[in-house]
């Protein structure tokens, strides 16, 4: 497995251009099951969770090459457990199968690092929407006769269970209202992509979203639909992180910082020295920033996504600082691997209390889950000496080269195979 090497204190200088969204991408290639056409994706992100995803809608029979999906060839509704049990993610494609063939197998998720991750939510608004759903063998068995649309009022706002229902609705009869929605980024840009591929949704941003269905056997699919995804809100906040760290100068490109706006408010709480510019933020030394409280939420709240990376940088900052997780119940895993590094980090269930001022050390550590390696990279950057990061495929799934964006703002990291 291979390990980074991170040689620090380092400092930063330069521009940065994120990679297209994962959180976008996942749902939008899920998307395409629905098309019985092809599409043609001009950016995605080269990440394994993108690859993986690959693998599973060929396995239901779309054909793939260089960002072109067919899904007019989809033979298969069943998405079996050896690839799903890869990316929970895998769950996106119910939906679709749902709306598009009247039926669907998938391999329930199962759980990850982060939490249980039931998909409770998801399930019972596909009841709503009229499919029989029956779970054994660890698969959900979905089938109907036909999708009626209904007013579906979610228990949380779930970002998964939204772009589900979503698809699901697609070609549902009549209309649906998605009450309690998810508002992220990625759900606007996957209603883009539904809506360009010809379907009708609106109030895609807010917390109703309506969507007309579709006849599937009036559907036209005949042109080929191109799409751009919107850049990496998280992968943003994550080198932007990064440059505060490192008392850097360095630009952050590629991105709506709309998308990011409570991040970089909590930063200017904290000192941070941001301008927004056409195509990112630019963000200047700072120097030693002060300490935060932090709450993660559903957007627009602090996204979960960033909480470890941010609890690196109040690692680093001056005062306390305390964070609380309402998303997951078990996002703290960077913790102990931080506090090897030298941070003093104290938990009590989902708060984190962090103690500012700490000097980092090198240490072996190792990844976790996704946005916790991130955190450990960013503090190997500030830790005096050579860090080993063990585990890394972690970070593959959601950051595209990780370390060359890296290298190409002056950070000492390579990549070494064991
Ligand atoms: C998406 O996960 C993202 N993944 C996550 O990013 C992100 O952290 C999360 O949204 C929150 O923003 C993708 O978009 C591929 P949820 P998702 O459904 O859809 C509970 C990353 O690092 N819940 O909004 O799984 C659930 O257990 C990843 O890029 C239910 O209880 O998130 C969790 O506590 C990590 N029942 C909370 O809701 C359900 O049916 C949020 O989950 C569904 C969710």
């Amino acid at each position: 497995m291979d390990k980074l090497i991170v040689s620090g204190p380092t400092k930063l200088s330069g521009k940065v251009e994120v990679s297209s969204a994962k959180n976008a991408s996942l749902p939008i290639m899920a998307a395409t099951i629905l098309y019985p056409g092809k599409v043609e994706f001009k950016n995605l992100p080269g990440l394994t969770d993108i690859k993986f995803f690959v693998q599973i809608l060929e396995s239901l029979g779309c054909t793939h090459s260089n960002g072109l999906i067919d899904a007019s060839t989809v033979n298969n509704t069943v998405a079996e457990y050896d690839l799903v049990r890869k990316m929970r993610a895998s769950v996106l494609v119910l939906g679709p199968l749902l709306s598009r063939f009247k039926k669907a197998k998938v391999s329930l998720p199962g759980g990850c690092a982060i939490g249980t991750r039931p998909v409770d939510i998801h399930l019972k608004a596909m009841e709503e929407l009229g499919a029989t759903i029956d779970i054994s063998g660890g698969y959900i068995n979905a089938s109907c006769e036909k999708l009626i649309g209904a007013d579906i009022h979610l228990s949380f706002p779930s970002v998964g269970a939204t772009e589900n229902i979503m698809m699901a609705a697609c070609f549902a009869e009549g209309e649906t209202v998605i009450k309690n929605a998810a508002c992220e980024p990625e759900i606007v840009d996957h209603a883009n992509f539904l809506n360009a591929c010809g379907f009708e949704i609106t109030g895609a941003g807010s917390s109703t979203i309506k969507v007309q269905g579709k006849e599937l056997s009036s559907f036209d699919a005949s042109k080929t639909v191109e799409y751009s995804i919107i850049g990496d809100r998280i992968e943003a906040a994550t080198y932007i992180i990064a440059g505060l760290m490192t008392d850097s100068e360095i630009e952050v490109q590629n991105f709506d910082p709309s998308h990011i706006e409570a991040v970089l408010d909590v930063l200017k709480t904290m000192g941070a020295k941001l301008e927004v510019t056409a195509r990112g933020v630019k963000v200047f030394a700072s120097g030693k920033l002060a300490g935060a409280k932090v709450e993660t939420g559903p957007h627009p709240g602090f996204p979960t996504d960033v909480q470890a990376q941010l609890m690196s940088l109040m690692g680093v900052s001056s005062g306390y600082s305390i964070v609380s997780e309402r998303i997951f119940e078990n996002r703290f895993m960077h913790v102990p691997e931080l506090v090897r590094m030298g941070m003093e980090i104290d938990l009590d269930g989902s708060y984190a209390f962090i103690k500012g001022n700490n000097d980092l050390s090198p240490a072996p550590v190792m990844c976790t889950d996704l946005r916790a390696s991130a955190a450990l990279i960013l503090s190997a950057l500030v830790a005096k000496g050579e860090t080993t990061i063990a585990r890394i495929y972690h970070l593959d799934r959601g950051y595209e080269k990780i370390e060359q964006k890296l290298q190409s703002l002056g950070a000492k990291i390579k990549r070494v195979k064991e």
